[in-house]
């Protein structure tokens, strides 16, 4: 069970004010608060550990590379990862994708060679692939959706073809809150050959994910969507995946020897880190799973479904409002539109009210394209929200209608 008061506790941002009213925090789907832990690591690592890691004999930099190694294996557990090798870290899942993409194209597709894409992506899962549209030739395809915001499998089934190359799909939406059946897309991909790659930015946060029994190929995260410091993320591949492909950013750490005829790499998982690491981002993040797993996934699947299910019910008592994301398998955002009152109308009115929500395309025009709508205004619930929460932003709401 979540004890709400003592979970609040840990985030001193709740209890800041805007606008002269308490905050109300509903865009956890951008990004998360943090978690005193992890503001606490953040300043331990810089006033007692710091030392650049991997290359120092000194005690400093022994400890500090002690400690990013051993986030690497709480990560690595986190997910069920067979090892740490497997774990690498990037900036963000926007880099972990940009990563897979130029390396996997580059060693793997010909021109006309096919990937395969949802119309439910962020635009850091498509714009990557049409990057390397440009370079390597692959050709984007796309999984339609239904009217609810789900992925039609039998159309998934009818994409896949020799030309096939990669499977790339989120597990969450960002905009819809669907949750994808993504044990069916690796299931049915793997029977034809393909790999597949997992966008669980919006996943990891909300339910248990075992990249062993998924049987993914790549699966990527932010460490911020998950109660830990920005500018860190991780990509997760499988070790033959990733011995077979070649490295992303050339620099120091990622090499095993260099001279002006020729270069030799690291193993894994150095050989796709070049450059000093970001170990303070890493501790920070580990701090942020340990806090998460001390909850217990199972304990905030059952709570933020309960703020989902409340919030949709008294969302739909409102006249004139439409959600957008109507699966039965959702995680805890809404996304919606009152009448024709603008998303950015309704976002800003609620924002003087204290109340932070997303509005806009949410990085999926595509989506938006389908759903035929521009924008939607987006509440995306966390553990640490309350009904009471909820309360307000229905009041809001209806304040804001009355006002147009
Ligand atoms: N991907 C982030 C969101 O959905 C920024 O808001």
């Amino acid at each position: 069970m979540i004890d709400i008061n003592k979970v609040r506790d840990d985030f001193p941002i709740l209890f800041r004010k805007v606008y002269n009213k308490p905050l109300i925090y509903f865009d956890n789907a951008a990004t998360t608060q943090k978690p005193k832990c992890v503001v606490d690591k953040i300043e331990e690592m810089y006033y007692t550990l710091n030392a650049n890691i991997h290359r120092g004999v000194h005690y400093l930099s022994q400890q500090a590379t002690d400690e990013h190694e051993a986030a690497r294996v709480t990560i690595q557990k986190f997910i069920g990862a067979k090892s740490s090798n497997e774990i690498v870290f990037t900036r963000g899942t926007t880099e972990s994708i940009n990563l897979i993409a130029s390396t996997y194209c580059r060693a793997f597709c010909q021109p006309d060679d096919e990937i395969i894409v949802s119309t439910m992506e962020h635009h850091s899962n498509i714009v990557p692939w049409q990057l390397q549209e440009e370079i390597t030739g692959v050709k984007l395809r796309v999984i339609p959706i239904n009217d609810k915001g789900e992925l039609i499998i039998e159309e998934f089934e009818k994409l896949i073809n020799p030309r096939t190359k990669l499977v790339s799909i989120t597990h969450i939406s960002n905009a819809l809150g669907t949750i994808n059946d993504i044990e069916e897309i690796i299931k049915i991909a793997h029977k034809n050959d393909v790999p597949v790659l997992i966008d669980a930015a919006q996943s990891v946060q909300h339910l248990p994910v075992d990249v062993q029994k998924l049987d993914c190929d790549f699966l990527v995260f932010s460490a911020h969507k998950v109660y830990g410091p920005t500018g860190i993320g991780i990509l997760y591949g499988k070790e033959e995946w990733l011995n077979k492909l070649p490295p992303y950013h050339g620099g120091g750490e990622m090499i095993a020897n260099v001279s002006f005829e020729k270069t030799t790499f690291n193993d894994l998982p150095y050989k796709f880190e070049a450059g000093t690491p970001d170990f303070v981002g890493s501790t920070a993040m580990a701090a942020a799973i340990d806090y998460i797993t001390d909850i217990g996934l199972d304990n905030i699947v059952k709570y933020e479904h309960e703020l989902l299910e409340y919030a949709t019910e008294q969302l739909l008592k409102i006249d004139g409002l439409t959600i957008y994301g109507t699966s039965a398998n959702k995680s805890s955002v809404v996304s919606f539109l009152v009448k024709d009152i603008h998303h950015y109308d309704m976002g800003m009115l609620l924002d003087k009210m204290g109340i932070a929500v997303r509005t806009g395309h949410h990085c999926a025009q595509p989506l938006m394209n389908r759903m035929n709508v521009d924008g939607t205004v987006r509440a995306s619930f966390s553990f640490y929200n309350t009904k009471e929460e909820i309360d307000q932003l229905i009041t809001g709401i209806n304040r804001v209608v009355t006002m147009f």
